[in-house]
């Protein structure tokens, strides 16, 4: 059994109790977090964009602590899952691996890529593992399109763009401030970043044209070049200023015989597909994928599945591992670089 400590419970911390408590082989421990309340098992306050709403828990059993130095001290826990402010991750992440506990740390890894090579560093030097949380490839249409692209059977690929845009999230106070979050750039499209870095490996150089808020990136458009010149990789992604359409994210990946696609929004407050999952193939088809019950929280059980399976075997995850995590974030700095200097910026 691995025994957890999950350090921020707030809407991530939420998330990933409820899907420890769904999973085998690994059980919650203690939580540390600075709110008491939530450490009463009071979560009604938790708000997030997905998942059931919080509620008032049972948390006995669960060891509580408001300090982070204290948690990493209790000799029951194997493994410290960080859902904190991403400005914390990285410190937080050291200092868990050298009190010799695992770490699952979700994404952004860090807000610099020197961060995320400190992690890096320490992982190999203290031989703890490191995950992060990067959920996106155990969403369906994300886990589908991998699978598709990888069973070989529709050719070479060539390309694909991406999108991912949400209205502004006004209620979160860090979101735009360079030193806690990163704004959309490394908050949100971050996933994108690291899917595309998945799929097609590190491009050669970034060009981003779009608006800037400050030093950050609001809204934009990348090209990712890479030496392959079949490669036509695109991302939109950023924030709008109007309120209505909370979330959007989809693609199209081109191969030689097939393309795939989807388009998700919550317009209002509904969510639906523009686009449901389909493969067009080279008979002028349409096939309409269906992929499961379409919960969100499904992904988080995948995704904790993969990291209590890597632990168990003590084994790399060829997703979740850092390598992976710091090439998103050097290519997320690369992006707003390209766009702050109005060029191409290499990698
Ligand atoms: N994978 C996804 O789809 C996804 C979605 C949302 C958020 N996230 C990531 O999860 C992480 C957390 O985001 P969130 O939305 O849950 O934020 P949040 O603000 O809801 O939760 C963070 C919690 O950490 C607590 N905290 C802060 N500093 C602390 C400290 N020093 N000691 C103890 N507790 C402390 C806060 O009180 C809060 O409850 C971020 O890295 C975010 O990018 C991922």
């Amino acid at each position: 059994m691995i025994r957890i400590g999950i350090a921020g419970l707030g809407f991530m911390g939420m998330v990933h109790y409820l899907s420890y408590e769904k999973s085998r082989g690994v059980k919650v421990a203690a939580i540390c977090e600075m709110n008491k309340k939530r450490l009463t098992g009071d979560w009604r306050d938790i708000q997030g964009n997905f998942g059931p709403p919080g509620k008032k828990m049972d948390l006995s059993g669960i060891s509580t602590y408001t300090s982070l130095d204290d948690m990493l001290e209790d000799p029951n826990i194997d493994m410290i899952d960080i859902t904190l402010p991403p400005s914390l991750h990285a410190d937080m992440a050291c200092q868990a691996m050298k009190a010799g506990k695992d770490v699952f740390c979700e994404k952004p890894m860090a807000l610099t890529a020197a961060d995320c090579n400190r992690m890096a560093r320490v992982s190999k030097n203290t031989g703890k593992q490191l995950f992060i949380g990067h959920v996106l490839p155990f969403a369906p249409e994300f886990a589908w399109a991998l699978k598709e692209v990888r069973s070989g059977k529709h050719g070479k690929l060539l390309g694909g763009s991406f999108k991912r845009v949400i209205s502004d999230p006004e209620w979160l106070p860090n979101f735009w401030s360079p030193k806690h979050t990163g704004g959309p750039m490394l908050d949100l499209h971050v996933h994108d970043a690291h899917f595309i870095r998945l799929l097609f490996g590190m491009p050669t150089a970034v060009i981003t044209r779009g608006r800037q808020r400050g030093e950050l990136a609001e809204y934009w458009n990348t090209q990712f070049c890479y030496e392959k010149p079949s490669y036509s990789v695109l991302a939109t992604s950023g924030t709008i200023a109007q309120q209505g359409r909370s979330f959007n994210h989809g693609f199209e990946i081109h191969l030689e015989k097939a393309t795939l696609m989807f388009e998700f929004a919550v317009i209002g407050k509904e969510g639906k597909y523009l686009c449901p999952p389909t493969l067009l193939d080279n008979k002028g088809r349409a096939k309409t994928v269906k992929l499961g019950d379409g919960d969100p929280m499904n992904s988080f059980a995948s995704e904790i599945a993969e990291v209590v399976r890597c632990v168990r075997k003590n084994c790399r995850s060829e997703i979740l591992n850092s390598d992976l995590a710091r090439d998103a974030i050097l290519l997320c700095h690369k992006q707003t670089q390209s766009l702050s200097r109005g060029r191409s910026v290499k990698v």
